[in-house]
């Protein structure tokens, strides 16, 4: 006999609402999980979500013969701009199968090397920026990650430059995807007859997302009219042939994926980047480390791809800034049912349903205690250096999500974090503006550091 799944009493019409704030769903997600346990139920919108946090019950999820991605939520409403898109696709849909084969090998080892000049390029015109801003000045870092990581992925992706860094504002077209991602965001918070009313919300939407498109549809058209021998993503969409179905990707296919490239790609790693800021400036024997490993692997040289296979202690850094503070959240998945006859449990005792919502929420799966001990709480990279990040149970880590649908752009993720925090290291110090500073945390799009502030200088001797 399945075991009922705990969780607050729901309420007549509003459910588990009033147990929510909605602007900080995934801290409350954790308070949650704290009073009912590693696995509850929450009435929401009508319908009954699971939420689940400790490694055991994430490993059961991650079966893909069993669990498939479920888009909800935040996702869901990301369809009324991409719905072709890799990120926002239902598992059966056909274009997503024919762009994920297609793009996979452009988001590959080798190809995520050729864009490594890209990125240093990107990275160089920041360290410029805050050189020139000198010691006094106060830094916004999650607003200057942002334009590194825009720029980097409107770049590498579809050979375009945005130049964020040379302007106060942010390009229109980012400016309008950001606006529709935060009306996209309040959408899923509210009932969608509500949502439905709001007529002015629902005009600017659709009148960004016609902006969106149409720069999009003249980047493609431009690259249509002048082919180049880049062979970056874009190029990958326009050339590439699914070798499953024979087919290329139809033209809204190809639009949908260059702006979803720039809304997954940008908001995720500036968190990353972000935190691992906050991280390190608070933790002065790990910038010490940090910053010897750097100097003693770069010196005064300029950064190859080599390098980076020589810097474990700053990979661990990011690994472990991805665990105490991963910018995603939570991801959704469903049961598959083949055998209505055969109840799917997880744990062997939670009996769950197809249709229904399971919530994995990141930042408690990386607290779990079980695998994580009682320091798990605490900034420590030396758990994540390779030997013993390897020896870690299965499914305890899942920055980026699980499966055929995990993410795609980790592998340029993590490059791009790597030289950054490389060259930013190398060339700069920092000091957080003030020395008190204790991390809160934003939750907007995907998680960020609220009120950080740092200044930079130019370390003597390394330019
Ligand atoms: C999917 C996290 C960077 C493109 C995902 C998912 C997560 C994630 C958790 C799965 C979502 C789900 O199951 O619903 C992150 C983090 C990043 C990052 C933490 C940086 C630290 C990037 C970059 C790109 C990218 C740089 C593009 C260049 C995508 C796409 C998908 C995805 C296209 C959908 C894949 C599919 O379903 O086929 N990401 N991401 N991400 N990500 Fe990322």
């Amino acid at each position: 006999m399945a075991k009922p799944i705990p969780g607050p009493t729901p309420l007549p019409f509003i459910g588990n609402m009033m147990d929510l704030d909605i602007t900080n769903s995934i801290r409350d997600f954790g308070l949650l999980s704290d009073t009912y346990g590693p696995i509850y139920k929450l009435r929401l919108g009508g319908e009954d979500r699971i939420i689940i946090t400790s490694q055991k019950l994430v490993n059961d999820v991650c079966c893909r013969e069993i669990f498939k991605k479920y888009p909800q939520g935040f996702i869901k409403q990301l369809r009324a701009m991409v719905p072709d898109g890799l990120f926002t696709a239902y598992p059966d849909q056909e274009s997503w199968g024919i762009a994920h084969r297609v793009l996979l090998p452009a988001f590959g080892p080798v190809a995520i090397r050729k864009m490594f000049p890209e990125m240093v390029d990107i990275t160089t015109q920041l360290i410029l920026k805050w050189a020139r801003f000198g010691p006094e000045h106060q830094i916004n870092v999650p607003a200057d990650f942002t334009r590194l990581t825009v720029d980097t992925i409107a770049l590498c992706a579809m050979d375009t430059r945005l130049n964020s860094f040379y302007s106060e504002t942010l390009p229109l077209f980012v400016d309008s995807f950001i606006a529709m991602l935060t009306e996209a965001q309040l959408r899923s918070s509210r009932p969608s007859w509500y949502s439905a009313c709001l007529w002015q919300s629902n005009q600017k939407f659709d009148e960004n997302n016609r902006i969106v498109h149409e720069i999009a549809r003249k980047v493609l058209a431009k690259r249509r009219a002048n082919p180049t021998n880049k062979n970056d993503l874009v190029d990958a969409m326009l050339h590439g042939i699914d070798p499953v179905t024979g087919k290329g990707l139809a033209d809204e296919t190809i639009i949908d994926n260059m702006i979803t490239f720039l809304i997954a790609g940008h908001e995720t790693t500036s968190g990353l980047l972000s935190f691992l800021f906050a991280l390190v400036l608070t933790h002065p024997e790990v910038y010490r480390k940090l910053q010897e490993e750097i100097d003693g692997v770069l010196c005064h040289d300029t950064i190859t791809p080599n390098h980076l296979q020589q810097l474990p202690y700053t990979k661990a850094c990011l690994r472990e800034a991805l665990r105490l503070q991963p910018p995603s959240g939570v991801w959704t998945v469903t049961p598959i049912v083949k055998d209505p006859a055969v109840p799917i449990l997880l744990d062997g005792q939670y009996e769950v349903k197809s249709g229904q919502t399971i919530l994995i929420v990141n930042p408690k799966l990386h607290r779990d205690p079980e695998v994580w001990g009682d320091d798990a709480e605490e900034f420590r990279p030396e758990r994540m250096i390779s030997e013993n990040f390897q020896k870690l149970p299965k499914n305890c880590f899942k920055p980026f999500g699980n499966g055929p649908r995990s993410c795609i752009g980790s592998d340029f993720a993590m490059q791009e974090a790597m030289i950054a925090t490389a060259l930013l290291f190398q060339k700069l110090e920092f000091q957080l503006v003030d020395p008190n500073y204790k991390l809160s945390i934003r939750q907007a799009l995907t998680l960020k550091p609220h009120d950080f502030f740092i200044h930079a200088r130019l370390r003597p001797n390394v330019n």
